[in-house]
């Protein structure tokens, strides 16, 4: 297949690209890179796909030195005539868009941002696969859509219309624009409502990073909530396998589907909604202390209360996972740790 995956600079893309490098697939990597955190990483995981930082120049695809099936281009998604361009030129068989401004606190301070990359950016993409030919569009939602929501686990046939943030508002609006394309065009979509992803490579605004970061510097760590949060964390690997999966499973319109009861997870149209996570949520403090274990010291830490925008619990039901593809997230918190921080340690020299 030939596959355009957007956000290969960033932490989810970049394994996603990795491996289906690995299987044989032609892939098309884009990313702005832009500098909503440290650079540096986003040029290190290009790197290590065989992407010379020296070789980037906007707009242009660059070949990897060490995978002949990997090419990469620094694009903006809301450059629409370049977009237009690239997939008029490469004719791609599946599109997977993970590029967007991710972050919930984020949000709170620079709202325009998620506009540009998440709406703006994301129509771009569906007018590029409506024009050009691509009937198979992956994209990542979020676990924050379930905003206020408080029936646990969080199933893909609850209604989501609580966000708390316009991060979640941008990824429920992405899902209901897919909709729309796939029922006036017949494009397949999946979305995917990707549960608190880490490991190797993660993201430096996220907390495994921020933890390991602080604890290594002697420094103590920021608690929100006191503490009282659950996460449902998933291992990158995972979350990638998903992925993979849904790639090689394009949406189907569901027969059995109607107007009269609609499961907002399906549609008569070739739409459909995921959960991807570990459907087994850890405490807060039980992670922090996974965190000192792989460290081998305590870290202090500063209790807060909980940050606007916040949601105190995640957990995912997977049933839908299970049941169409066969697949669910099983790696164990601590085995994830360790495997980060061991990442960290080797690229940071520390
Ligand atoms: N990491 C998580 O826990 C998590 C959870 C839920 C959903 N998601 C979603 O998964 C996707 C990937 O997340 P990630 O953790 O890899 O984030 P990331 O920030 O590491 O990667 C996103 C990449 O997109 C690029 N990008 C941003 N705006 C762009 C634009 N307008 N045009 C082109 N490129 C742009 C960035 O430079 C970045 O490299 C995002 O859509 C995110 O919202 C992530």
């Amino acid at each position: 297949m030939k596959i355009l995956i957007t956000g290969t600079a960033g932490f989810i893309g970049f394994h996603l690209a990795n491996k289906l490098i690995a299987r044989g697939d032609e892939v098309v990597g884009l990313d702005a890179i832009n500098d909503y955190y440290d650079q540096n990483v986003k040029y290190g995981r290009l790197e290590f796909a065989g992407i010379d930082q020296s070789q980037i120049e906007y707009n242009k695809l660059v070949k990897s030195s060490k995978n002949p099936n990997y090419r990469f281009i620094q694009l903006q998604l809301e450059d629409k005539e370049n977009l237009y361009k690239l997939f008029e030129a490469e004719k791609f068989d599946a599109v997977c868009n993970l590029a967007a401004q991710a972050g919930v606190r984020y949000s709170i301070e620079n709202p325009m941002a998620y506009i540009d990359a998440n709406i703006v950016g994301f129509i771009n993409i569906l007018e590029a696969c409506r024009h050009y030919g691509v009937n198979n569009l992956s994209y990542a939602s979020s676990s924050s859509v379930y905003g206020l929501n408080e029936s646990y686990p969080f199933s893909t046939s609850n209604n989501v219309d609580h966000p708390m943030s316009l991060y979640a508002a941008s990824k429920k609006s992405n899902e209901l624009m897919a909709h729309t394309y796939s029922h006036l065009y017949g494009i397949s979509t999946t979305g995917l409502r990707f549960f608190t992803v880490y490991g190797p490579w993660g993201r430096p605004d996220m907390a495994l990073f921020l933890f390991t970061k602080a604890a290594l510097k002697g420094k103590p760590i920021k608690v929100f909530n006191n503490g009282e949060m659950l996460r449902d964390f998933t291992y990158v690997d995972d979350i990638v396998e998903g992925i993979t999966r849904v790639i090689d499973n394009p949406a189907q319109p569901n027969t059995e589907w109607s107007g009269n009861n609609p499961d907002p997870s399906t549609s008569s149209a070739p739409y459909k909604i995921y959960n991807i996570g570990n459907n087994n949520p850890v405490k807060l403090m039980d992670f922090i202390e996974a965190i000192e274990k792989a460290l081998g010291k305590t870290i202090e830490k500063q209790m807060l209360p909980l940050q606007a925008g916040d949601v105190p619990a995640t957990y995912a039901n997977v049933d839908d996972l299970v049941e169409n593809l066969g697949y669910k997230p099983s790696t164990p918190v601590q085995q994830g740790i360790d495997n980060f921080v061991a990442w960290y340690r080797d690229f940071f020299k520390v």
